[in-house]
């Protein structure tokens, strides 16, 4: 039995084709972001299942993760972590290369953000290859983090990146192929 909260968000994300380039549907969390109930279900669903999991840290990943993960980590009383793209963070930090469609990219987190022993949720708004959340992953456990859940708003199905984060769980709120 599905949430009901579930049709609304996800009739409120937009698919654009071919965007940003001939062949990917894009699914657009933007139209999300402006439906108030949609949006604020989609935080209250991740907020109910992740509120008594005695988590410390909420990793978000670039760009995406930014927007869904601060409303959680608040609601839940854990830090959030910014996960991001290359040479954006100032301080000490460490990073992950992994690999995308067409070549690799590098994420990379700060030094001293987390401590190892820590419980870590890991959020983006969507899972295609597994690609960033695997880094994002790597990073957290390589410095003593256990992360206790992935959870993306959509997944996109077929690509398998379910697969890719091996034995970590993954919690979705949208299927879509
Ligand atoms: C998208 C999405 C995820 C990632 C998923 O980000 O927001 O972060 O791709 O893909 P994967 O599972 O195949 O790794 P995008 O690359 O568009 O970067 P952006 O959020 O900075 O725009």
């Amino acid at each position: 039995q599905q949430d009901p909260r579930i049709a609304r968000i996800s009739s409120a994300i937009r698919v654009i084709p071919d965007f940003p380039k001939p062949g990917i549907m894009f699914q657009d969390i933007t139209t999300l972001l402006l439906d108030t109930k949609a949006f604020k279900d989609t935080i209250d669903l991740f907020v109910e299942r992740y509120r008594d999991k005695n988590i410390s840290v909420v990793a978000g990943v670039e760009a995406r993760g930014f927007i869904f993960g601060p409303p959680i980590a608040l609601a839940i009383g854990a830090k959030f972590v910014p996960m991001r793209k290359p040479n954006k963070l100032p301080g000490k930090v460490i990073s992950e290369e992994y690999s995308l469609e067409y070549g690799t990219d590098i994420m990379e987190m700060h030094v001293g953000a987390v401590e190892a022993g820590e419980r870590a949720l890991v959020i983006d708004d969507l899972i295609a290859t597994g690609g960033t959340l695997c880094a994002a992953v790597k990073l957290l456990e390589r410095v003593g983090v256990h992360v206790v859940e992935c959870a993306c708003v959509i997944e996109l199905l077929g690509l398998k990146g379910r697969e890719r984060l091996g034995d970590r769980p993954l919690f979705v709120l949208v299927n879509s192929t």
